[in-house]
């Protein structure tokens, strides 16, 4: 079988287990990942998607918040996804978790109203980023939403300078649409519209985004 080609959560898979503690002692990770619940308005029929769940912490936020919503999680990665099972299963939540091939989600066409997405874009690069944004595009629903929070260029030249310790960990190629600030204009070209930046939170690895975006 073809080995699947990723940039794992911390770079290294041997980081993974310490992916949660060093994730929320290095980054505003609640704030955001609330930032992005709350940008996304979601409600209790809704059927939700999280894109690169990695751990399951914003899946589990999200069916937390909103128990009657149908949650799903799906990674490339089925060890961090094995992660994300053991902590819905401690925490009894029924949220489907699944891990795929990189490329084609499996899942039907139109089956998600809404999908978030945190921290996964810069790990990919320019052409998975776009084969990603079909897909999305694909599964969601009509009228229905994209959030992405991940990192873009700043106006801040330190926030600037500060992106590039993420850029030589996780790779200059797969951050440099971030780092250029060409993720909206990619998100339209997927066939997205009404693509805005909704908030912007300093971190000192750079500047985390948040974008919405709509199938119309
Ligand atoms: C920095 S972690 C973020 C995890 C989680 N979303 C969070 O906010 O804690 C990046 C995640 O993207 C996942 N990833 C990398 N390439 C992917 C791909 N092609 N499709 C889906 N997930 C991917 C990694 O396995 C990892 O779990």
């Amino acid at each position: 079988m073809e080995q699947k080609k990723f940039i794992p959560a911390l770079r290294f898979k041997w980081l993974t287990p310490l992916y949660d503690f060093l994730i929320s002692i290095t980054m505003p990770e609640k704030k955001i990942k609330r930032a992005l619940i709350k940008a996304a308005n979601v409600s209790a029929k809704g059927k939700i998607l999280d894109f690169g769940c990695g751990t399951g912490t914003l899946t589990i936020m999200i069916k937390e918040l909103h128990p009657e919503a149908n949650v799903a999680g799906i990674d490339v990665d089925a060890e961090i996804l094995n992660k994300a099972i053991q902590k819905s299963e401690k925490k009894g939540l029924d949220i489907f978790l699944v891990d795929y091939d990189g490329t084609q989600l499996p899942f039907e066409d139109k089956g998600f109203d809404k999908i978030l997405s945190c921290l996964v874009f810069h790990h990919l690069e320019t052409d998975t980023k776009r084969t990603v944004l079909t897909e999305l595009f694909r599964v969601i629903d009509k009228n229905g939403q994209l959030y992405i929070a991940d990192f873009g260029r700043s106006e801040s030249m330190i926030q600037r300078a500060l992106f590039n310790t993420i850029r030589a960990l996780d790779g200059f190629k797969s951050t440099d649409v971030n780092a250029r600030g060409l993720l909206p204009e990619m998100i339209l070209d997927a066939g997205f519209e009404n693509v805005v930046i909704k908030n912007r939170f300093k971190t000192m690895f750079g500047e985390v985004q948040i974008i919405s975006a709509q199938k119309i």
